[in-house]
C-alpha cells in the first residue's frame, strides 16, 4: 500500500499555490526556539488559544528522565517558536510534582465552565508506580499553573495520556493507557465533565491491544485514535484505529506508516487540526526520542492524509514543507538529489551493491575521518540551507560486535544512533555532528543537518564516523538531498 520508495519520492511534488511566508518545517532537525536554544517540550501537545499556537511539553533536564515540570512556548505559524518559560514548575517535597516525581505528556484544555485554562498529565513516581492523572489550572494560558490534584481516573489506573475535545459538541475527553500489568494494558476514552475538573464516564476501551502514546483526531465523518506499541523510548510502529462515534465501534488497527520504518523512527503522542481558509491539514506530532540523552529527543511533526471515504490515513514523510496556518495548505520543499553511487570514498569506506537504494547502491565501512563519502559539485547559496542524509543504520536493536549486544536477536541492547560527521568543504575546523538513529535492514531514513554552503556549485560535504559511546562507525549513506535556504 505504502511502497517507501513512491512515498518519499513523492516529496518531490509540489502540490497546490504557492504557500508565503511560513518558515519551513523540518522534521527530525535540532528545532530552536527565538531565543537559539533546543525547543525542550516532549510528548507535546498544541492547542490554538487567540489566534496562537501553544506548545506544552515534558521538559527534560540534561541526564535525567523525570522532574523537570511542563515548558511552555507560542508561535503564530507553527514554525518560530518562542519560549514562556515553565508553565507548570517542579516543587521540592510536593507529593506528586516535586522533582524526582514523573510529570509526563501535558494536556491544556480551557474550561468555559470555569474561565481557567485546565492542565491535565500523567502523574506517577519514577517507577511508574502511581499511574493518576494530575490537574492544575491557570488564568492565563501561559501560567503558571497551580496544582490541584492527582486522582485515579475512576478508581482506574492511568498511564500514557491524552486528552481529545470534539469541534461538534465541545466535549472534552481523556485517553489513557492504563499500565502495563496483565489486568491492565487497555486504552480508555473517558468523557470529562463540563468544567473538565474530573471525569464522568468510560465512553469506549481499547481493550488489551497493549498500546500507548495515544491522540485521537476528529474529520467531518471520521475519528481516527493513533496509539504507538509499547517499546519505551525505541520507536515501533504506530496504529491507528477509525470510527464514525466516539462510543465505536472502533475498525481494527492499521499500520499509519510505510512497514520497517518504525513510523520514521519516531512515536506518537498528538495530531493537530489546522482548520485554514482554503483547507483543513492534519498534522502528526511524533517524538524521536534520544534515549542515550532525552532531553535533545527530535520532534518528528509530518501532514496526514486521510481518506474517510476509503476509512484510510497515513502518515507522509517530508525532509522539508511549508505549511501556512492561515490557508491550511502546504507544500513539499524540492531539493537537489545527489547520490552516493557518484561520491568518491576514502580508506575503508566502498560502494555496496544494494537493490534498495539509489540506483543499486550505497557507500557503507564509514569510519572515522579516514573513511568517508565526500560528495562533490554541491551548488550552495551562501546561505543556511537544509541538507538530509538519507542513510541506513543496520544495528538494529543491537551492535554485533558488542558484549551481550547482536542485532535483533534475544538479549541484543539498543544500540539507537550512529553519529556521523559532516565537514564541508575540508574545513575541518567545523565539524557538524550527525545523529543516525537506527532504521532497520533495508530501509533508509533521512536526517536533516543545517549548513552553510559557499555560493556556487564547488562545494563538497564530506562524511565520516565520530564516537557513539562504542565505537567511530558511521551509518551507510544513499544520498543527500540540499533544500533552498527559506528566505
Ligand atoms: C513510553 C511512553 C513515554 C514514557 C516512556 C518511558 O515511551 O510513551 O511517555 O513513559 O515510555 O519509558
Amino acid at each position: 500500500m505504502f511502497g517507501l520508495k513512491a512515498c518519499l519520492s513523492g516529496g518531490l511534488l509540489l502540490l497546490g499555490a504557492a504557500v508565503t511566508e511560513a518558515k519551513y518545517i523540518v522534521p527530525g532537525a535540532r528545532w530552536r526556539d527565538t531565543d537559539g536554544n533546543l525547543v525542550n517540550a516532549h510528548a507535546g501537545s498544541v492547542v490554538l488559544d487567540n489566534g496562537k499556537f501553544w506548545w506544552f511539553g515534558e521538559y527534560k533536564v540534561q541526564g535525567q528522565e523525570e522532574g523537570g515540570g511542563v515548558s511552555v512556548y507560542s508561535s503564530p505559524d507553527l514554525a518560530t517558536w518562542t519560549y514562556h518559560g515553565l508553565a507548570l514548575e517542579p516543587v521540592n517535597g510536593h507529593p506528586y510534582i516535586a522533582p524526582e516525581m514523573i510529570i509526563q505528556r501535558p494536556k491544556v484544555v480551557y474550561s468555559e465552565s470555569t474561565g481557567q485554562y485546565h492542565m491535565w498529565w500523567h502523574a506517577d513516581n519514577s517507577s511508574y508506580g502511581l499511574l493518576l492523572q494530575g490537574f492544575a489550572t491557570a488564568d492565563t494560558i501561559e501560567g503558571p499553573y497551580s496544582f490541584v490534584d492527582a486522582t485515579a481516573p475512576l478508581g482506574n489506573w492511568s498511564q500514557d495520556f491524552g486528552m481529545f475535545t470534539d469541534y461538534k459538541d465541545g466535549r472534552t475527553y481523556a485517553l489513557y493507557s492504563n499500565g502495563d500489568r496483565r489486568e491492565g494494558r487497555d486504552v480508555y476514552l473517558t468523557s470529562y465533565n463540563k468544567e473538565v475538573t474530573g471525569l464522568d464516564e468510560v465512553v469506549y476501551r481499547f481493550d488489551k491491544f497493549d498500546l500507548e502514546a495515544p491522540t485521537i483526531l476528529q474529520t467531518d465523518k471520521s475519528y481516527y485514535a493513533l496509539m504507538s506499541h509499547k517499546t519505551g523510548y525505541r520507536p515501533n510502529n504506530v496504529v491507528a484505529f477509525r470510527a464514525d462515534r466516539l462510543s465505536g465501534p472502533w475498525s481494527q488497527p492499521w499500520i499509519v506508516a510505510p512497514l520497517n520504518t518504525r513510523t520514521f523512527n519516531s512515536q506518537s503522542g498528538f495530531t493537530l487540526r489546522i482548520k485554514g481558509n482554503r483547507k483543513t491539514t492534519y498534522l502528526y506530532l511524533g517524538d524521536q526520542w534520544d534515549s542515550n540523552s532525552l532531553w535533545e529527543s527530535r520532534y518528528i511533526w509530518l501532514p496526514i492524509t486521510i481518506d474517510d471515504a476509503k476509512k484510510t490515513l497515513e502518515v507522509e514523510w517530508h525532509d522539508v514543507y511549508d505549511l501556512d496556518v492561515k490557508s491550511g495548505k502546504w507544500q513539499p520543499i524540492q531539493g537537489r538529489e545527489y547520490l552516493a553511487i557518484d561520491a568518491k570514498t576514502s580508506g575503508n569506506a566502498f560502494k555496496q551493491e544494494a537493490n534498495f537504494a539509489s540506483r543499486g547502491t550505497i557507500v557503507t565501512g564509514i569510519e572515522g575521518n579516514d573513511s568517508t563519502v565526500t560528495f562533490s559539485g554541491i551548488q550552495g547559496t551562501g546561505k543556511p540551507q537544509w541538507v538530509s542524509f538519507y542513510y541506513q543504520n543496520t544495528d538494529d536493536m543491537g551492535f554485533g560486535d558488542q558484549p551481550g549486544g547482536s542485532p535483533d536477536r534475544i538479549g541484543g541492547s539498543w544500540q539507537l544512533r550512529r553519529i556521523a560527521s559532516v565537514v564541508v568543504n575540508g574545513n575541518a575546523e567545523n565539524v557538524e555532528t550527525l545523529y543516525q538513529r537506527d532504521t532497520h535492514k533495508g530501509i533508509i531514513l533521512s536526517t536533516p543537518l543545517q549548513l552553510t554552503l559557499e555560493k556556487g556549485s564547488r562545494n563538497t560535504i564530506t562524511v565520516g564516523g565520530l564516537f557513539n559511546g562504542f565505537h567511530y562507525k558511521g551509518a551507510d549513506i544513499d544520498r543527500i538531498v540540499v533544500y533552498p535556504p527559506e528566505n
